[in-house]
């Protein structure tokens, strides 16, 4: 068994920050989204994986991720030089993938489920495709699925309309070879692009053994800013934390569960977990509440903030304001340049968004 990560795409939906650097590399609980992919593949005894990368990000996915040393797995690069589909993307990886039955996981989505109850079943049913389904209040934002009693996939359509049913595609496939006669058959659809819902279809319309697994638990897809907090606070709520390497003065209170990274000074602050603060990063006269993740290197002064999540070398100094519910890019300053100020002074990038609430 193999595994194929898909980490291209250009992640539209989470511009501006997308603009720098790879989507599926954005933090949550100061680790890449990709990464928590990678472990739970390793986790189900697979350790042979491909990683799909597009020529705009590849070399970020590559520099961070690594050769799979540090998963305890053999990770292999595949360009897919353009965005041409999930299908175009298994067809790009054929010769890597070979003969070999294949999971197939979107690098930017996220389950609470391990994978290897759905692998077991897979593989002991001796089906050709195993989905993972999930019921969703916005069916039309998502591949949807028609079933039947057993579980047998009767239909599947991209983004419908009208959707038959409220059960959408998880973005974690598991295929027997067999798709790469079906990806040959299909033909782009009306976006251009060769879907992999199409290809299943075309399994399911050749008598192939398609079955569906509805997961238990959360699942995120992080293609926007709402996910990623949600899914930094259901991190941050489950994952064992309790490691303060990092130097806390007598006036700062650390309260719940905190972890602060080697190199890093907390002065005259309150931090109140969950929270995690990576390496080398300055904190003075803060109050960082629940559910924020700070990342290396950021300096925090004279800030107060909440159920954010605050990217490397970020910097945010005499902000009077509670800061909620906000992804701040690597590098970004929020900085005060009066005593009293009485104006606001911007250089935003494209796609931004500032909201006074
Ligand atoms: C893709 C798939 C869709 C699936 C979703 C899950 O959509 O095309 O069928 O439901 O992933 O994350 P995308 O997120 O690329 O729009």
């Amino acid at each position: 068994m193999k595994a194929l990560i898909l980490s291209g795409g250009k992640g539209t939906r989470l511009r501006p920050l997308t603009y720098t650097g790879a989507k599926q590399l954005v933090l949550v609980a100061n680790k890449p989204i990709l990464w928590y992919g990678i472990e739970s593949i390793v986790a189900a005894g697979i350790t042979d994986i491909g990683i799909i990368i597009s020529p705009e990000t590849g070399n970020e996915v590559k520099s961070k991720t690594g050769n799979g040393d540090r998963f305890g797995a053999k990770i292999t690069y595949i360009l897919q030089d353009q965005p041409a589909g999930l299908a175009h993307a298994v067809k790009v990886a054929q010769q890597f993938l070979g003969n070999y039955p294949f999971i197939m996981y979107l690098g930017d989505n996220l389950i609470e489920s391990q994978l290897n109850l759905f692998l077991d079943s897979f593989s002991q049913q001796n089906l050709d495709s195993l989905i993972l389904l999930h019921p969703v209040t916005n069916p039309s934002a998502f591949g949807v699925a028609k079933v039947d009693s057993q579980g047998r996939v009767l239909e599947l359509i991209e983004k419908p309309e009208n959707p038959p049913s409220n059960l959408a595609l998880v973005g974690i496939y598991f295929f027997s070879e067999i798709i790469h006669q079906a990806i040959a058959s299909i033909q782009p659809s009306v976006r251009g692009e060769l879907e992999i819902t199409d290809a299943i279809q075309w399994l399911i319309n050749h008598q192939k053994k398609v079955q569906s697994c509805q997961i238990e638990g959360w699942w995120l897809d992080t293609a926007k800013k709402d996910d990623i907090l949600e899914a930094n606070r259901i991190i941050l709520d489950t994952s064992p934390m309790s490691s303060i390497l990092g130097q806390t003065d007598a006036q700062s209170q650390v309260i719940g569960r905190v972890q602060i990274g080697a190199g890093s000074q907390i002065i005259n602050s309150t931090i109140r977990g969950p929270v995690v603060i990576g390496n080398d990063c300055y904190i003075e006269r803060c109050f960082i509440g629940p559910y924020s993740s700070i990342a290396d290197q950021v300096t925090l002064i004279d800030a107060d903030l909440e159920h954010s999540v605050i990217l490397e070398g970020a910097k945010v100094v005499g902000i009077s304001y509670r800061i909620v519910d906000s992804l701040i890019g690597q590098r970004a300053q929020l900085t005060i340049a009066s005593q009293r100020p009485k104006a606001l002074r911007f250089l935003v990038g494209d796609d931004s968004q500032i909201e006074l609430i």
